[in-house]
């Protein structure tokens, strides 16, 4: 058996065992994998912001096995935060909530008064958090600033040695990480694009909802989820000419996007097209790795249309391009 081997493991009972002992155990969620750790035990907390190589400032999301949890962590959360809850959990949406002292760690939430809490949609993620029956703080089970990992190979991949169990669920449905709103004010904000759209916030509260808000969060620094290679955000009908000129100079560039790259060279590598919007967003970060892996100097990446999950492809691709620019 291989060391990657040994880490992957089906088996939910050994991955709260692990969990519950102090360890930091990754599984997976409906939007990419996270690094599990009790968020009541310090230690397993300090540990891992070593492994993610996270400022201790950034807080992570603390995950709960149902909506009805909320009132554990959060103090008098608003009326809009619970009509949220029920709508969308599980499912990919965290709340930023004011926080219940004493129940999770100041480390989990960055020493804030609020805590961000999350019902993922994955059977195995909500068996896992019901056996813990606590809080489990989990960041993306990345190195900080790198791709997000959607499958429990990609988890080994990015973390080694440095993880002590991956409960592996397969592939991540959603793809892009949840979608974050602030609700420790009095109207709810967008923090993060993500899993649920802005048009079903919007559908469900019955009024109008803000994105874009100034916090120092580590998802949403301008240069995160960044491959090595270099993105370059192109038109679909820039791709032919732009990838003529890098193969001129030598680069090895690759293609994403919805369109076939009419009249490309045939240098250019193209990565597998996702046939509409919701499979861009599952296989973004899957790509991305694809391009490293392939040696890619250049990505050219066709953004898909900005509405609905695709705002939040779009978001990321954003952040991967400043990245590396
Ligand atoms: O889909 C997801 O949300 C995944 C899965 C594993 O659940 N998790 C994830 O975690 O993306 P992470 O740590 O990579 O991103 C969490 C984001 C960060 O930008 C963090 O700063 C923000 O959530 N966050 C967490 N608690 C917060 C708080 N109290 N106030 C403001 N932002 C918060
Ligand atoms: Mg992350």
């Amino acid at each position: 058996m291989t060391r990657a081997e040994a880490l992957i493991t089906t088996d939910v009972g050994r991955a709260a065992d692990r969990l519950c002992a102090g360890g930091l155990v990754a599984f997976p969620t409906e939007t990419v994998y996270g690094l599990g750790a009790d968020a009541t035990n310090d230690d397993a907390l300090r540990r891992l912001y070593a492994v993610k190589g996270r400022p201790a400032a950034h807080p992570v999301i603390v995950h709960v096995a149902s909506a009805d949890r909320l009132d554990d962590l959060a103090e008098s959360p608003p009326p809009y935060a619970r009509v949220l809850a029920a709508a969308f959990w599980p499912g990919p949406l965290t709340l930023v909530v004011g926080r219940r002292r004493g129940t999770v760690s100041d480390r989990a939430t960055g020493g804030r008064d609020t805590v961000g809490v999350r019902v993922p949609d994955h059977p195995l993620a909500l068996d896992l958090l019901a056996r813990v029956g606590r809080g489990v703080a989990a960041p993306s089970a990345n190195r900080f600033g790198c791709v997000s990992p959607t499958t429990a190979p990609h988890v080994v991949a990015g973390l080694d040695g440095d993880v002590d169990l991956v409960l592996d669920g397969g592939p991540c449905r959603i793809g892009v990480e949840s979608t974050i709103v602030d609700c420790s004010t009095g109207a709810p904000r967008v923090l993060r694009l993500g899993g649920i759209t802005v048009e079903e916030l919007r559908a469900v509260l019955g009024t109008d909802v803000a994105t874009g808000g100034a916090t120092a969060a580590p998802g949403t620094l301008p240069s995160h989820y960044a491959p090595k290679a270099r993105v370059e955000m192109v038109a679909a009908g820039e791709v032919a000419a732009r990838a003529a000129e890098l193969a001129r100079s030598g680069r090895t560039t690759a293609h994403l996007g919805l369109e076939p790259p009419d009249g490309a060279p045939a240098s250019l590598l193209g990565l597998a097209r996702p046939r509409d919007v919701d499979e861009y967003a599952r296989v973004l970060y899957a790509r991305m790795r694809e391009a490293d892996e392939r040696g890619v100097d250049v990505l050219l990446v066709v953004p898909p249309p900005a509405r609905g999950i695709g705002a939040a492809v779009v978001d990321r691709l954003h952040r991967a391009a400043r990245g590396t620019s």
